[in-house]
């Protein structure tokens, strides 16, 4: 992987990572800075903090160079495309609050659609060829069929942000770029040093982070929606996981379109699926506290369940899942002490 410049000085790769002060893309720069590369950010911290940045500056002792840019400014992310000789893109930034997309679907369409057009006219633009794509188990809409693999239809989107993901995968499909758009299951934890983590403007309305706002005293109690799904304690079923975990499969998959061109989709899951009761004792227990519960109506959209089928990206990426459950449970209650 590593280049050297005549003067047999090493030349590390630049990749771009855009929403790269956010949740999962602060990881993925870490891992990134791990692997040999050299990440630049660009984010307009619409939806985080500059904390993360200087997070990873504290984990990897490395200076992050980073633009606050608007992706869907076409004509500055030509510029920095343009300046810096890049390697490829991981396109993380995007709106991300699904019960704010089905309130204001105009606002998803706009950053969400329109941000992967820039970035992808400025790929053309500069002969950039690689792009890998923050997606999400979401396209699958409610499955028929578990574990979903790569292969399972495309339902009904849940949500606009929904539909945007879908998009957006279909818009990589057509262009010239190679590409991988991972599919992110539900992505929990944070780094192991509690200096980073996800800094969401939004309320919190994941699970995680509303066990451990329970945990912490912010909220008196969570409501667990629906207990007479069909699963074996009534409760719905994810597939959890770690971000430490998930910001690697990007690094492996960047590593794939370098090596060799293609177009390519993976699920991003541990295959284990979780029920919402078994999240809370699995919290209380990793924790050694207690988290006040009741059970409430079902929440309109939810789908009963959903975990992944991980063959594919096991054999192409050689990337699975290697944190537990725990794990995650540990580092997510240390970021919300530390945030
Ligand atoms: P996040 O909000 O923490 O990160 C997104 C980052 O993008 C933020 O830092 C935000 O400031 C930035 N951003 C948004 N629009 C921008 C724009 N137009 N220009 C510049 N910066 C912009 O969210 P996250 O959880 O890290 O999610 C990252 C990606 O992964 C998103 O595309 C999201 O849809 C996708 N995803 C997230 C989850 C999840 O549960 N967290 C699951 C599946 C997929
Ligand atoms: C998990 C489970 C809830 C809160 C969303 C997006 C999806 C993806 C991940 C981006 C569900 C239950 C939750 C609460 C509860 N994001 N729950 N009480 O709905 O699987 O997926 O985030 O792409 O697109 O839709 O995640 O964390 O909201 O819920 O009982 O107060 O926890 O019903 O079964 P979800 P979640």
């Amino acid at each position: 992987m590593d280049t050297w410049d005549r003067k047999n000085i090493l030349v590390k790769k630049k990749i771009i990572v855009t929403g790269g002060a956010g949740y999962i893309g602060s990881h993925t720069v870490v891992e990134l800075i791990a692997a040999g590369f050299t990440p630049i950010i660009i984010d307009n911290l619409c939806n985080t903090s500059v904390k993360n940045i200087k997070g990873v500056e504290k984990i990897t002792g490395e200076e992050i160079k980073w633009y606050n840019r608007d992706c869907t400014n076409t004509e500055e992310i030509n510029k920095i495309f343009s300046e810096e000789k890049i390697e490829g893109v991981i396109h993380f930034a995007a709106y991300k609050s699904v019960e704010e997309s089905v309130q204001n679907p105009q606002k998803y369409y706009d950053n969400n659609i329109g941000s992967l057009e820039v970035i992808l006219e400025s790929m053309r633009e500069n002969n950039v060829k690689n792009i890998i794509f923050s997606s999400s188990c979401t396209v699958y809409g409610s499955p028929d069929i578990l574990p979903v693999t790569e292969n399972s239809p495309f339902k009904k989107a849940e949500s606009p942000y929904g539909e945007t993901k879908q998009i957006c995968e279909g818009m990589l499909k057509v262009d010239s770029c190679n590409s991988v758009s991972l599919r992110y299951f539900n992505p929990i934890g944070s780094h192991s040093s509690a200096l980073i983590g996800d800094c969401s403007s939004d309320k919190a309305n994941n699970l995680i982070p509303i066990i451990t706002e329970v945990a912490i005293g912010k909220r008196k109690k969570i409501t667990v929606f629906g207990d007479d799904y069909n699963t074996p304690d009534g409760t719905c079923i994810r597939d959890y996981i770690h971000v430490v975990d998930l910001a690697k499969s990007h690094v492996l998959a960047m590593n794939l379109l370098i090596n060799k061109e293609g177009k390519h989709d993976f699920n991003i899951g541990t295959g284990i699926g979780v029920s919402v009761i078994d999240a809370i004792k699995a919290f209380e227990k990793t924790n050694n506290l207690s988290i006040n519960y009741s059970i409430g109506p079902r929440r309109r959209g939810d789908i009963e369940q959903i975990y992944a089928n991980g063959n594919l990206v096991k054999e192409k990426l050689g990337w699975e899942a290697k944190e537990t459950l725990y794990q995650a449970m540990k580092s997510a209650w240390e970021w919300e002490k530390n945030k």
